[in-house]
């Protein structure tokens, strides 16, 4: 038989996450720190404004870039939480998910041998995308409390050199980039003549009285900026599947083509959901976030108590310990923990070159069973 996609059987391993859940399979007492979602209910009026999409027959193709009431929503969204100025119908397409943001932007952006820069550890998709589009993802590591080091980042930049992307707060080590680094960034940015990539989906979860920033607000970026956002973290409804890349209208109406002929639009009846999840309140989120600082500082404190070296993260809702200390790599500790004491914890080699010796813990998971988590967490590291 011929050969099938080199690019998908070589250069494209299966999902580590995904293994690491296998190994889950059948067991009743594992508690699970892996997964990159809330674990609050989807808001009523989201599913109620689903269904009623549903109970009027809204289940045929949509408008390839989505629904207008929808569109007109995020434009509103954008102007008023994200300070980008937008025109519906010119600089918006929905997606599937922050996924499909990221692919539409990679196929809208990039010429095979272009190079793509991103700090190092990051989001795992970043990494496996590149290949799909012929782009070559270099990796910029991290400095030690995870921020960004901009000498390094200068240094990588090549005349092929055509982006940068950037997710902050970050999945996976919960860094957020400050306004002074969001600021140097977008200077290299400009002085470099690049498209900056900036994956938002993160936006709302900030600690300590941070606040978020969008680079395509400050008006001589917007050109130059594609900004990803989705449903997932914010409303967690990672099943709606919906989310949307914002851009000066050449890079949507390129978008618009792919996406057309590539899954010709998104779910119909669930952007009705999106519409009502767009006009709630921004307060909705306020015990959201109480909750999820209490959880992020539980994680933090009892790491450091069990004596992991661990950076303190500032958003998102994931926190990334090192494990060099006890002479075991991420993938050891990972399958040791899930095998001995039933805790699912993301091996830190998953998300670039730069963390074989880390853990992603997610801590959207309730304080209850984050503590019994943890609990479990130092018998075995008080038995090692
Ligand atoms: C940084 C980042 N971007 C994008 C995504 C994908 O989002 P979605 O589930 O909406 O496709 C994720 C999901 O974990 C993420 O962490």
């Amino acid at each position: 038989m011929k050969e099938l996609s080199r690019i998908l059987k070589e250069k494209t391993p299966k999902s580590k996450i995904r293994e690491l859940f296998d190994l889950a399979a059948g067991r009743s007492d594992v508690i699970s720190l892996g997964i990159g979602q809330p674990d609050f209910d989807t808001p009523e009026p989201i599913i109620n404004a689903n269904k009623a999409a549903l109970d009027k027959n809204i289940t045929h193709y949509a408008p390839t870039r989505g629904v207008p009431e929808l569109l007109q929503q995020i434009e509103k969204k954008l102007h008023d939480f994200n300070h980008i100025e937008t025109e519906w119908n010119k600089n918006i397409i929905v997606s599937n998910g922050g996924s499909q943001a990221l692919s539409l932007t990679f196929a809208s952006l990039f010429n095979p041998g272009d190079e793509l820069i991103v700090n190092s550890p990051n989001f795992i998709s970043y990494f496996y995308l590149g290949p799909f589009y012929g782009v070559e993802v270099k990796e910029i590591e991290r400095k030690d409390d995870f921020s960004p080091d901009f000498e390094q980042m200068r240094d990588a930049i090549t005349d092929k050199t055509k982006a940068i992307l950037i997710n902050s707060p970050n999945n996976p080590t919960g860094y957020a980039m400050s306004r002074s680094e969001l600021d140097e960034l977008m200077q290299i940015v400009l002085e470099e003549d690049l498209y900056l990539i900036s994956d938002e989906v993160y936006e709302n979860y900030l600690y300590d009285g941070m606040e978020f920033f969008s680079p395509a607000s400050r008006e001589e970026m917007f050109e130059r900026t594609i900004t990803l956002n989705a449903m997932s973290k914010l409303y967690s409804a990672t099943g709606f599947r919906l989310g949307y890349a914002v851009a000066r209208a050449e890079i949507i109406d390129l978008m618009e083509k792919y996406h057309q002929y590539t899954i010709a639009g998104t779910n119909h009846a669930a952007q009705y959901g999106f519409i009502e999840a767009l006009k709630m309140e921004n307060t909705f989120f306020d015990d959201i976030l109480t909750t999820f600082r209490e959880r992020r500082d539980t994680a933090h404190n009892r790491l450091i108590q069990m004596g992991f070296e661990v950076v303190k993260p500032k958003g998102a809702f994931y926190i990334m310990p090192s494990v060099k200390n006890f002479n075991m790599t991420g993938q050891d500790f990972s399958e040791r923990v899930m095998k001995e004491i039933g805790v699912a914890i993301v091996p830190g080699h998953v998300f670039g070159s730069y963390s074989a010796d880390k853990l992603r813990i997610s801590y959207a998971t309730e304080i209850g069973k984050l503590n019994e988590a943890m609990d479990r967490l130092e018998k075995f590291m008080s038995n090692l």
